[in-house]
C-alpha cells in the first residue's frame, strides 16, 4: 500500500452509492487502508454484503435515499453512533444515467430527458446534482461542529467537461458539479473543508446495464473503459494528497490522471485576496459558519 493510501487509516468515510461500481471500489480500498466506512445506499447489494459481511466492524451499511435530506442527515448521525464521530471524508458518488421506467414502474418515477416522463422535477438532477450539494452543506456543518478538517469528493464525469446530445440532462448535472466545486475552493483555507471533484471517463460498472442497449448506444467496451479500482485509486489520491487543493477537478480515464485547469483565479486565491473578499462578500457566510463551530451534530434540529 502506498504511504498516501495509508493516511486513510483511522479516518471515517461516508460513501453514497457505495454498494456498486465506483463507490464499492472506493469502499473496498478504504477498508483495506484501515478506514471505517459508512455505506449509504438504497439497498444492501450482494456485492456489498460480500465485502462487508454482517459483522464487519470497519464498515456499515445504512439505508439511504440521497434524494431525501433527512436520510443524508441520518447517515451522518449513524457514523457518530457507531464509530463515535462524524465522518472525515464524504463521497457524493450515488448517481444515475437517465434511467427509463422499468416495465412494472410508473414512468413518472424515472428520469430521462428525451422520454420526458417527469412532472415538476427531474430525479436525475436530484440524485446527481442536488444530493452532492446537500451532502457538502451537511458535511461542512458536521466538520465545523466536530472542529476537525475534512474532505468532500463530488463524483462528476468527463462528460461534465464536454457535451452529450443523447444524455443532455446527465451531462448538465455533471457540469453543474464542476461549477459548484470551483465555487467551494476557498472552503479549504477558510473552513477546513476541502471540496474536490473527480471526473471519470467510461468505467465498467452496472450503471451501463440500467437500460437495454445503453452500452451499445454509448460504445462502451473494454477498449475505452477503465475499472472501478482505477477510479478508486485516483479518488484516494485526490483525498489524501496535499498537492490537490480544494476546488481541484481531476480527470481519470484511459489516458491517465490529469488536473483540469480553468481560466480565472478561483483556485489560486492568495492570502491577501482572501482577506479582501472575506471582508466583503464572504463575511456573511463566515459569520454564519462561525456559529456552527463546536456545535454538536444535531441533524434536522440543527438548522438555523
Ligand atoms: N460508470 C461510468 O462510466 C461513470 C463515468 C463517469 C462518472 N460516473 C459516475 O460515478 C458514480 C457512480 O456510478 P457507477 O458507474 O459506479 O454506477 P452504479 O450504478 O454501479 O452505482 C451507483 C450506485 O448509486 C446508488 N444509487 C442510485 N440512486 C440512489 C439514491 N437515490 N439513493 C442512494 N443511492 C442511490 C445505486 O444503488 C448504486 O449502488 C455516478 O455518479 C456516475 O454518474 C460513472
Amino acid at each position: 500500500m502506498s504511504d498516501l493510501r495509508s493516511s486513510l487509516n483511522g479516518k471515517i468515510a461516508l460513501v453514497t452509492g457505495g454498494g456498486s461500481g465506483i463507490g464499492l471500489g472506493f469502499v473496498r480500498m478504504a477498508i483495506e487502508a484501515g478506514a471505517r466506512v459508512v455505506v449509504a445506499d438504497l439497498r444492501l447489494s450482494e456485492a456489498l454484503a460480500a465485502t462487508i459481511g454482517a459483522s464487519n466492524e470497519q464498515a456499515k451499511f445504512v439505508h439511504t435515499d440521497v434524494r431525501k435530506r433527512g436520510d443524508l442527515e441520518t447517515a451522518i448521525g449513524f457514523s457518530l453512533q457507531i464509530f463515535g464521530d462524524v465522518p472525515d471524508i464524504y463521497v457524493a458518488n450515488a448517481g444515475v444515467f437517465e434511467p427509463s421506467a422499468k416495465a412494472n414502474e410508473s414512468p413518472k418515477q424515472w428520469s430521462n430527458f428525451w422520454l420526458d416522463t417527469e412532472g415538476d422535477s427531474y430525479a436525475t438532477a436530484e440524485i446527481n446534482f442536488t444530493h452532492p450539494l446537500k451532502l457538502t452543506r451537511l458535511a461542512t456543518r458536521a466538520l465545523l461542529g466536530a472542529k476537525k478538517p475534512g474532505v468532500v469528493v463530488l463524483v462528476s464525469s468527463t462528460v461534465g467537461l464536454s457535451w452529450s446530445y443523447p444524455a443532455a440532462l446527465y451531462c448538465a448535472t455533471k457540469h453543474a458539479l464542476i461549477g459548484f466545486t470551483r465555487s467551494m475552493a476557498p472552503a479549504e483555507s477558510l473552513n477546513g473543508v476541502k471540496v474536490v471533484c473527480l471526473c471519470p471517463g467510461i468505467v465498467d460498472t452496472p450503471l451501463w446495464q440500467t437500460r437495454e442497449g445503453l452500452s451499445e448506444q454509448f460504445s462502451v467496451s473494454d477498449k475505452v473503459s477503465i475499472t472501478p479500482e482505477d477510479v478508486a485509486a485516483a479518488m484516494v489520491d485526490l483525498i489524501v494528497n496535499e498537492k490537490y487543493k480544494g476546488g481541484t477537478v481531476l480527470k481519470v480515464d484511459r489516458s491517465g490522471v490529469k488536473v483540469i485547469e480553468f481560466s480565472g483565479k478561483t483556485r489560486d486565491l492568495k492570502d491577501e485576496d482572501l482577506v479582501k473578499v472575506k471582508d466583503r462578500s464572504f463575511a456573511p457566510v463566515q459569520d454564519l459558519l462561525a456559529a456552527e463551530i463546536g456545535r454538536p451534530w444535531g441533524g434536522v434540529s440543527d438548522r438555523l
